[in-house]
């Protein structure tokens, strides 16, 4: 993925993206961070195609992106399951729309939910779930999807904190098993260093990369190495970075 001077500016004025480059290498997980308002939606939603930029380019695996591509996979903060369908046929309706689905593909599905958690609530409604329930089976959704780029934008941002704590245990197992470029928009600095190689502090409007830090821990991760110095240093630094970019955007008005 690589994004290249990506601006936008709303009709009516508003400039929500300043000038964004990056690379995102095929089993990257990236994170941006930002203060509400940043742009980070927005800038997501470019990648996935759903808006166009108004300035830039953006390439995935070599392609202009023009539109919603398949081989780009979306997540947001609210899990968006069609209220009367199961978790199963939530998981399979990416298929749905492209093709028939196959027996083998029901079995990936439930794989999927199993190794969610979910071995059991198939055939639940969305209702009959609780929120953390609701967000895996949107994670297996993006799975089934097979798109080697993702993009979460605050999928953890609407539950609480220990149930956040096993999904993101969860996504650390997905991005070990199947590796894929990923873009991770959080408010949380800790979860941001416990998943990612690198993380974008974003500035306030128009969104700019403030600044690209790098987080050098060993994978496999695990939540116990949240306790160690290096992660905390690197905590540390992504909040360093986010006062600066919000003080900086304070003395130039
Ligand atoms: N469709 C839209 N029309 C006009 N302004 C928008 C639209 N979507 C977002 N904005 C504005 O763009 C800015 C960035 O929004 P957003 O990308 O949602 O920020 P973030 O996700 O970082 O909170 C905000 O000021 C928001 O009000
Ligand atoms: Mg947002």
């Amino acid at each position: 993925m690589r994004l290249r001077e990506v601006c936008k500016k709303f009709d009516g004025g508003i400039d929500a993206i300043g000038g964004v480059n990056l690379s995102v290498a095929p089993e990257e997980f990236v994170s941006i961070v930002g203060s509400s308002g940043c742009g980070k939606s927005t800038l997501l939603r470019i990648i996935a195609g759903l808006v166009p930029s108004t300035g830039g380019t953006v390439e995935v695996h070599g392609e202009p992106v023009m539109a919603p591509r398949r081989d780009v996979g979306m997540m947001f903060q609210r899990p968006a399951l069609l209220a009367w369908k199961t978790s199963l046929e939530n998981v399979l309706l990416p298929l749905r729309m492209r093709r028939t689905v196959q027996v083998s593909d029901l079995e990936d599905a439930l794989r999927l939910l199993d190794l969610f958690h979910l071995g059991g609530f198939e055939h639940h409604f969305p209702r009959q779930l609780s929120g953390g329930m609701q967000q895996r089976v949107a994670l297996a959704r993006l799975m089934m999807t097979g798109a080697d780029v993702r993009l979460l934008d605050e999928p953890f941002g609407a539950v609480d904190e220990l149930t956040r704590e096993l999904l993101n245990l969860e996504l650390l197992k997905i991005h070990d098993r199947t590796a894929s470029a990923t873009i991770f928009v959080t408010h949380n600095i800790s979860e941001a260093v416990l998943l990612s190689d690198r993380i974008l502090v974003m500035s306030p409007r128009p969104g700019m990369i403030a600044a690209d830090i790098p987080v050098p821990l060993e994978r496999p991760r695990s939540p116990e190495m949240a306790y160690s110095t290096a992660f905390q240093k690197i905590a540390l630094k992504v909040r360093y970075h986010i006062q600066l970019s919000q003080s900086e955007r304070g003395m130039t008005g």
